[in-house]
């Protein structure tokens, strides 16, 4: 925690209170607080307890001039390390989800670009009404972190989920987000990394395209590994059904060829993770106007023309422009190892993740992925896990190494 910066958001709900020894062990531990006290919570702790125990002012009013001046709510939310909602009411919860920014805390949390930790606290019923549990399934797809609530007495007298985590718990909660995201400075700091995601979409006319199955899931979830390591990512994403991830630059394409250029312009790069299920071929002579079916029973012949593979094309750039690590997929039904290896060969890249796309794995557009990891050493099979935890090990393995090459 040394050295680290929590700006603190606390909501309106008695847990309130529990903020005061949250404050006290982020310092104990060597980190610190900005807080920003919502009006409600003005309601249950006084600004000058918090003042006193975070040993720095209290932030409550957007519209501080003198802040304002100095772009204060920016500047908040960049100088820190984590942002913490606690206790996150059922009203901020809802305010984040919806994207409002009517006051200093929901502005902050919607300008910045750090990763955000929730603590709800609120009613049992409201816990578990339909309008929370969809804002907090929102809010957990765009990538906020949530800690409890814990199931216990509550002040209104009612026993259930909806207590807030205890304030030794949210403290463990922060460490283990700064320590596995190292959030900045984390071991891929300073290096930056190109992923491609997401199924491309070739147009035969202005209404119909060519696609794939890829919701864009791994791909999403490889870039958001590799940012909380640190790395500056540019994630240049076809049109997926997956929700993206926050913290990457994002680049949204349609096609092989608009993807492949967006690369290009991304260049020059540490490493290169090509998760995008490009489509091989696209429709050659798109119309620009919609095909009409006309009546007279016949059907438009389909030109196809192969599309640039982008793996390729990166991979076998002269050295000093290519990335010092190039990692691609191969979707494969048979053979998976032997097609996979003769893939690695064929397309010049230093690692391919192969995994079984058979339709009965549920991979393709499921929550889980099972790979095989081919380099220069052989293949090493990795235990069928979610998208995420693939994502993360992916990771790792990047950073071990970028960070072991001292790649500049
Ligand atoms: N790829 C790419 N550009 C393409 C096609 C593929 O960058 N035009 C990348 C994918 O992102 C993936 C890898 O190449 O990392 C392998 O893709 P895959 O579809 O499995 O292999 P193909 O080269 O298309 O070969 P085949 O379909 O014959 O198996």
């Amino acid at each position: 925690m040394r050295g680290k910066r929590i700006l603190l958001i606390i909501g309106g709900g008695i847990a309130a209170y529990k903020c005061l020894e949250l404050i006290r062990l982020i310092r104990k531990a060597g980190g610190a607080v900005s807080p920003v006290l919502t009006r409600a919570g003005s309601q249950f702790v006084t600004p000058l307890a918090v003042a006193a125990l975070a040993g720095e002012k209290v932030h409550g009013d957007l519209f501080d001039l003198s802040d304002e001046a100095a772009m204060g709510h920016i500047e908040l939310s960049r100088a820190a390390d984590l942002v913490v909602v606690a206790p996150a009411t059922a009203d901020l919860m809802a305010k984040m989800a919806g994207g409002l920014a009517g006051d200093l805390a929901s502005t902050l949390l919607l300008a910045t670009d750090t990763a955000v930790l929730i603590a709800p606290a609120m009613n049992l019923r409201m816990w578990q009404h339909a309008a929370t549990r969809r804002n907090l399934a929102t809010l957990t797809a765009d990538g906020i972190a949530v800690v409890g609530p814990n199931e216990g007495d509550m002040a209104c007298g009612e026993y259930g989920p909806g207590r807030m985590a205890e304030p030794g718990e949210i403290f463990a909660a922060i460490s283990a987000r700064l320590g596995d995201a190292g959030i900045r400075g984390g071991r891929l700091a300073g290096r930056r990394v190109i992923v491609t995601s997401g199924p491309t979409h070739e147009p035969i006319d202005p209404v119909r395209y060519l696609a794939n199955r890829s919701s864009g899931a791994q791909g999403a979830a490889i870039a958001a590994a590799l940012h909380a390591l640190g790395a500056d990512v540019v994630l240049v994403s076809g049109p997926a059904t997956a929700p993206l991830p926050v913290g990457p630059q994002i680049v949204a394409v349609e096609t092989a060829q608009e993807m492949l250029a967006a690369v290009e312009r991304a260049l020059p790069a540490d490493g290169a993770v090509f998760a995008a299920a490009v489509a091989d071929w696209r429709v050659a002579g798109a119309s620009d106007k919609k095909i009409k079916k006309g009546g007279s029973g016949t059907v438009p012949a389909l030109e196809l023309v192969e599309n640039p593979d982008i793996l390729r094309w990166v991979a076998q750039l002269p050295p000093g422009k290519r990335p010092a690590l190039v990692v691609g997929f191969a979707a494969e039904t048979d053979d998976l190892v032997a097609n996979a290896t003769a893939k690695r060969a064929a397309k010049g890249c230093d690692w391919i993740m192969a995994n079984d796309v058979s339709p009965e794995t549920g991979i393709m557009g499921g929550p889980e992925n099972a790979v095989t990891l081919i380099t220069a050493d052989g293949a090493e099979e990795w235990p069928r896990a979610s998208k995420v935890e693939v994502a993360r090990r992916l990771a790792a393995r990047i950073a071990d190494v970028l960070d072991a090459e001292g790649v500049a």
